[in-house]
Parts: structure tokens; C-alpha cells; sequence
């Protein structure tokens, strides 16, 4: 007996439009435009199989044009490996509690920049309205690109949302960048690109080159998803899960350590805050005598461009896959290790 598992159209659904599922690029635009007032149309959404394909498909377009890039002195590891996979010239720039350093940006060479402006990665602060203007002002000035990585972005817990670059951008100049490993599950392997005009062009003069690799019947699903309401309530509800999370381990973690001198950085939004921690540990034993307790938490170092001794051993903990109960314990057991004996 012939029998077809799939459709006639079963070439469609293999290969896919390039740019990936027109329907779901509707659904996206449309989303991000409520959540994070991107302003696009679905033909400037280019799906891709994970940031690291989205950035590689990037970085390919950009590589003509860029020669050096300024980047936040920290990126995560993937990011990073790319980055030095293309080549690029990498300015490093230092991160403060609003974020970047706008004038390190105009003492670069940099004809691009890379930033995580809703919640830096590692460190967790927040770029601030007024250096976004800023930054926008050069990319201006200076015919530039901001590569805006904002994939942690749908999670804030306190004080206004703060727009996107690309909300902001009346010229063109930023390239969004985003992804569904947050909001759903990494294991989904969906991100996106929103291109502008120009680079888009580019994108379609060489798109013999550009593969699109996120699987048809995943993106097909997810629309449905998207379509069905489904989606926006499993947001509403991730997010005052995660909200209470994060209030949890604030609360706990203020109540618990009482006598070691900590600095608790990158609240208010995202899946993960970061502990400076100052008694006596480096960052290695922090990490080690955590671990020896049954407590993960992540070194912050490895995540640097350029090695340097961090003044204060700082390490990053993600909360959003714990229950309460893990939260309290693990911040109990964390006291334990990190405390004189
Ligand atoms: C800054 C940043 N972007 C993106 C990702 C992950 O993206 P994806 O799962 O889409 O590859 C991570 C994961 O830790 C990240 O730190």
C-alpha cells in the first residue's frame, strides 16, 4: 500500500520560504509591536533556528560593511564565538549601571554596536532611555548599526517599560534581534531578525546564501500558537509566575544572608539576578563551594571579551526553571557554603 505522510505540498513544508512562515512573521510583528513597540512590517522578519543562526545570518550581511564592532565588555559565550569566527575588529565597551559607555562608542572605529539593553548579559542592568537616545544619535551620525539583543526583553518586573532601540529608531540603523528560547523553551530553536530596508534588500540579492533552518512544522505549530490566543495567555501567566519568582529570591536572599557582605545586581527583569559577593571567596570558590551544597550558580568572568581580574567576584543565578521551595532552600544552602565555618 502507498501511504503518504505528507501533504502534496510536502516540498513547501520541507524547505519553507526562506525568510520563514509567512503567517507566523504576521504573528510576530504583530506581537512584538504590543510588547516591545518594534515598528515593522512581517517582510522585514527573517526566522532563524536560534540567535546564533539569526547573528550568523547577521553577521554575513554586515560583514561587508563592518569591519569593527563595539560590543558591551561581556557577551554571552555564543555570541562571543561568533563574533571572533567573523573576524570583527571587537571594540570592548564598559558597562555601568545604565548600561554602555556612549562616549567609548564615539571614541571607537566602530561602524556597528552590539547590545543587550533590556537586561545586559551577563551583568543585568538596563540601558537607560536617555544613553538609547544617545546611541541612536550616533548610529546616526556615523551612517552606523545597532545590533539590538533583546532576548530576554518580554520580562520586567518593576518601574515603566523601557521602549526598544528599534521603537525608538527613525533611521533605519537597528537590527532586532530576538527569540522564543525565553518565552517558551530553547529547545524550540526559533529566533528572528528584523531587518531594515536596506540590509533587507541584501538579504534578498544574496539569499542563495542564507539557509533557513528552523524547522517549517515547528514555525507552522508556533503560529497556531500565536493565533489561537494561546500564546498571550501562557505570556501573561509566565510572567507573574516569574515576577513572584524573582520577588522569592530578592526576599530571600535579603532575609538569609545576614552576615556576608553582598551586593545583589540585575533585579527587575529577565530570569536571572547576580550576587557580588565579598567574603573573601574568588569567584572560583564561590562557584565550587556552591556546588559542593547542591547549588548551581554561574561564574561571571569567562563571559569577558578581553581578560581582566573583576574587582569583586560576581556570580550569576537563574531562577526561572526553580520552584519556590528550590529558591529558599538553594539560598539557604548558598548561606551555608559562603559563610566562615
Ligand atoms: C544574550 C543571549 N542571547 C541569546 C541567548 C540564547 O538564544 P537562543 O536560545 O535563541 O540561541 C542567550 C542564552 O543564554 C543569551 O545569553
Amino acid at each position: 500500500m502507498n501511504r503518504c505522510l505528507l501533504p502534496e505540498n510536502s516540498r513547501l513544508l520541507l524547505y519553507g520560504d526562506l525568510q520563514g512562515d509567512p503567517e507566523l512573521r504576521e504573528e510576530i510583528a504583530t506581537y512584538l509591536h504590543q510588547i516591545r513597540g518594534v515598528r515593522c512590517s512581517s517582510e522585514q522578519i527573517i526566522i532563524g533556528a536560534g540567535t546564533y543562526h539569526s547573528l550568523d545570518l547577521l553577521f554575513q550581511l554586515l560583514k561587508r560593511d563592518v569591519s569593527c564592532m563595539a560590543v558591551e565588555k561581556s557577551v554571552n559565550n555564543g555570541v562571543k564565538a561568533l563574533l571572533e569566527q567573523f573576524r570583527f575588529d571587537l571594540h570592548p565597551l564598559h558597562l555601568e549601571s545604565d548600561g554602555i559607555r556612549i562616549e567609548e562608542v564615539y571614541n571607537s572605529k566602530a561602524q556597528a554596536v552590539y547590545v543587550t539593553p533590556s537586561h545586559q548579559f551577563p551583568f543585568g542592568m538596563t540601558l537607560s532611555v536617555n544613553k538609547r537616545i544617545k546611541l541612536l544619535n550616533w548610529a546616526k551620525e556615523h551612517n552606523a548599526y545597532i545590533i539590538e539583543n533583546d532576548y530576554d526583553g518580554e520580562f520586567r518586573y518593576n518601574g515603566r517599560p523601557i521602549p526598544s532601540l528599534q521603537s525608538l529608531d527613525n533611521d533605519e540603523r537597528v537590527v532586532y534581534v530576538g527569540t522564543f528560547s525565553k518565552v517558551l523553551t530553547p529547545s524550540f530553536r526559533i529566533s528572528y531578525l528584523v531587518l531594515p530596508h536596506t540590509l533587507l534588500e541584501q538579504f534578498r540579492l544574496g539569499r542563495h546564501s542564507y539557509d533557513q533552518l528552523a524547522s517549517p512544522i515547528f514555525q507552522k505549530t508556533l503560529q497556531l500558537f500565536m493565533q489561537s490566543g494561546d500564546f498571550e495567555r501562557h505570556m501573561r501567566k509566565m510572567r507573574s509566575l516569574y515576577h513572584k519568582k524573582h520577588d522569592i529570591l530578592l526576599q530571600a536572599i535579603r532575609h538569609v544572608f545576614q552576615d556576608i557582605n553582598i551586593d545583589i545586581i540585575g533585579t527587575g527583569s529577565g530570569l536571572h539576578i547576580l550576587l557580588r559577593v565579598r567574603n573573601g571567596m574568588n569567584e572560583t570558590q564561590l562557584v565550587q563551594t556552591a556546588k559542593q551544597k547542591g547549588v548551581i550558580v554561574y561564574p561571571t568572568s569567562i563571559y569577558t571579551l578581553k581578560q581582566e581580574l573583576t574587582a569583586t567576584p560576581t556570580v550569576l543565578l537563574g531562577f526561572g526553571g526553580l520552584s519556590e521551595m528550590d529558591i529558599r532552600t538553594g539560598i539557604e544552602l548558598l548561606n551555608k557554603a559562603w559563610s566562615a565555618e
